[in-house]
């Protein structure tokens, strides 16, 4: 309805403006006309409410329901008004309901059942030229470390956000920014030359397998052999300036994390370019002289620094980023920044890209606020591009604690999924029981893994991304609630209906849709919300709005399937109720498409 809604706001601005702004006040009117018009507050209301009148009361200093009595006079004069709008009614104090046209719903419906994107406009208007790009960073695994819950909750938001932007016309790079850089990896390398000979010839794959181990083994040596920990330090030497043995044990490092990496990437379904920190380490020199030539470093006991505007420590001394450490050493940050820089630069130097999403638990909001406010003050963000931080809350046990292992380990995420499968699987085989259903091995797998993993992901995606979050297998599985399986089974309901349904398409002629029924206007007007709730997806990234859009449309769409016979009424009726089956259907399937979950004809 954003078509509607934009042709309304533009009516009732062009109203306002030639009846009741009068000229002196017309500065005053680029003010308030932000939120001319607004989504209604609560569903009996109508669709839309204007609450200018209230805004006006003041600057004029008359009261507000005779304004509304006036502006809505003025505004039933309007032939675009006139035709969208059923009626317009004063409530309160001086706000004006605002109903749209049934006609008009319907029309709306109609092109959207048509439409393959089910009414959600792309970004740009068929120009290649005007495509912008997208870069969205997310995941983003260390080398060697495990990937835990905190960069699953960074691959699933990352991918869905990436997903949105492609459904909206954008280029969208998928950046995985690996941690394949920094001072241990000397420790590492060390660790492999000293466990398996210099020449590391006689090493495959096999032996660290169990990297995780091998980094705690080397990270206890590193603590305590004074002998190791200087080897490890001229290692990272050795690294850095390029030496071939030191890198070919840097690459094994790296391809064995990346297997296990893949896997991960594998079951999720999840497509994403590497591209870790080593890319970006030749261009960390020159962070540090641009940054020298724009007098924004300073030198602070031997490091090299930025001084943070409006961040301070704990003492309320302005906070430092640190970019070169006293030992010459560069951090985190010079490659963030290194990266920002290189992907807003025009190609063939870098991305050219309008926008970098970062995807990363909230425990990061303030490297990135002051790799942001660095990046601003040297100039490397260029107008109309933006940067955005996308923070999420920790993943929880049941009992609010880190989440573990009934050992009290860490949760592997390999396990944690096949967990969330192998409930799915003993759910189902119980469903199956009870209704004395027989379905086939392929059938089994294949439900409880596309379940499993959507639970997994709808669980992690229906969150408010910001708080934290508790993961309990038992609710995410639930076929109640706001749940992957609930959505999933509203879309089997529909499945059924369609191969219930003997009629074929030809006989569905649109032009004779009709609907009298309040469950059906309801189910109307959630529909018809669709392409608001994306759009907005585009503006805050929270993609929990669209969960919580498509379990609203889900329980509305049931109450309407357990109230309005769809298939027994006479051939209008029944085409006309097939039609919001289908678009619901339509709805339902691009929007988990969106949010990475697979679908089913029957569960
Ligand atoms: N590797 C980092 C971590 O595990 C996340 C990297 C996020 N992206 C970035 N450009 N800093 O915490």
């Amino acid at each position: 309805m954003q078509t509607i809604f934009k042709e309304l706001t533009k009516s009732f601005e062009e109203t306002l403006l030639e009846s009741l702004i009068k000229n002196e006040k017309k500065e005053e009117f680029e003010k308030i006309r932000k939120n001319l018009i607004n989504q209604a507050s609560k569903e009996e209301f109508g669709d839309y409410q204007c609450n200018i009148c209230l805004v006006l009361s003041k600057i004029y200093k008359i009261n507000p329901r005779e304004i509304a009595i006036a502006f809505i006079e003025t505004l039933k004069g309007n032939k675009k008004i006139s035709n969208l709008c059923e009626n317009l009614e004063i409530a309160g104090p001086g706000f004006i309901n605002i109903k749209l046209k049934n006609k008009v719903l319907i029309e709306a419906i109609k092109s959207n059942i048509k439409c393959p994107r089910a009414g959600v406009p792309l970004s740009h208007k068929n120009n290649s030229h005007s495509k912008k790009k997208v870069i969205v960073d997310f995941s983003s695994p260390n080398i060697a470390k495990e990937m835990h819950v905190g960069h699953l909750r960074s691959t699933i938001i990352g991918d869905s956000i990436s997903k949105i932007f492609e459904f909206r016309g954008y280029i969208v790079l998928r950046l995985n920014h690996i941690g394949d850089w920094g001072t241990q990896f000397g420790m590492l390398i060390t660790q492999l030359k000293d466990l398996y000979s210099s020449d590391l010839k006689e090493i495959d794959s096999i032996k660290i397998s169990d990297l995780v181990e091998f980094y705690k083994a080397s990270k206890k040596r590193f603590d305590n052999e004074i002998e190791f920990q200087k080897r490890s330090r001229e290692e990272v030497v050795q690294l850095q300036s390029g030496d071939k043995k030191s890198i070919e044990a840097w690459k094994l490092l790296c391809n064995q994390s990346r297997k296990e990496f893949d896997q991960i990437y594998k079951t999720l379904n999840i497509k994403i370019k590497e591209r870790g920190e080593s890319f970006y380490n030749p261009f960390l020199k020159s962070i540090i002289e641009d940054l020298n030539y724009k007098n924004i470093l300073v030198e602070d006991q031997g490091a090299k620094c930025v001084f943070l505007d409006g961040m301070t420590n704990k003492e309320g001394n302005p906070f430092p980023l640190i970019i070169q450490k006293k030992d010459g050493g560069f951090n985190y940050a010079t490659t963030d920044l290194a990266a920002l820089r290189y992907r807003f630069n025009k190609e063939p130097y870098g991305d050219n890209a309008a926008r970098i999403i970062y995807v990363t638990d909230h425990g990061q909001s303030n490297h990135f606020e002051g790799v942001f406010q660095v990046a601003k003050r040297a100039n490397w963000i260029p107008k109309d591009c933006e940067v955005n931080h996308v923070p999420f809350g920790l993943v929880q046990g049941i009992d609010g604690k880190k989440l573990k292992t009934r050992e009290g380990d860490t949760v592997k995420l390999k396990d944690l999924l096949s967990e969330s499968v192998k409930r799915a699987k003993e759910d189902l085989l119980k469903r199956l029981e009870n209704e004395s259903r027989f379905e086939n091995d392929d059938f089994i797998f294949n439900t409880s893994k596309v379940i499993g993993i959507g639970a997994v992901k709808y669980a992690d995606l229906s969150q408010n991304r910001i708080t934290n979050y508790q993961f309990s297998f038992e609710k995410m599985l639930s076929l109640n609630g706001n749940t992957a399986p609930y959505l999933l089974y509203t879309l089997v309901r529909i499945s059924g209906i369609n191969r219930k349904n003997n009629m074929t398409e030809e006989v569905i002629n649109l032009e004779s849709i009709s609907y009298n029924h309040d469950l059906e206007w309801k189910l109307i007007r959630k529909l018809l919300k669709f392409d608001e709730v994306i759009i907005s997806i585009e503006k805050d990234l929270m993609p929990n709005r669209l969960c919580n859009y498509l379990f609203e449309l889900c329980k509305t769409f049931n109450r309407f399937y357990d109230q309005v016979p769809i298939l027994k009424g006479e051939i209008d009726k029944k085409i006309s109720r097939l039609t919001l089956c289908a678009l619901t259907e339509k709805t339902l399937k691009l929007s988990l498409e969106l949010l990475g979950i697979e679908t089913l004809e029957r569960m």
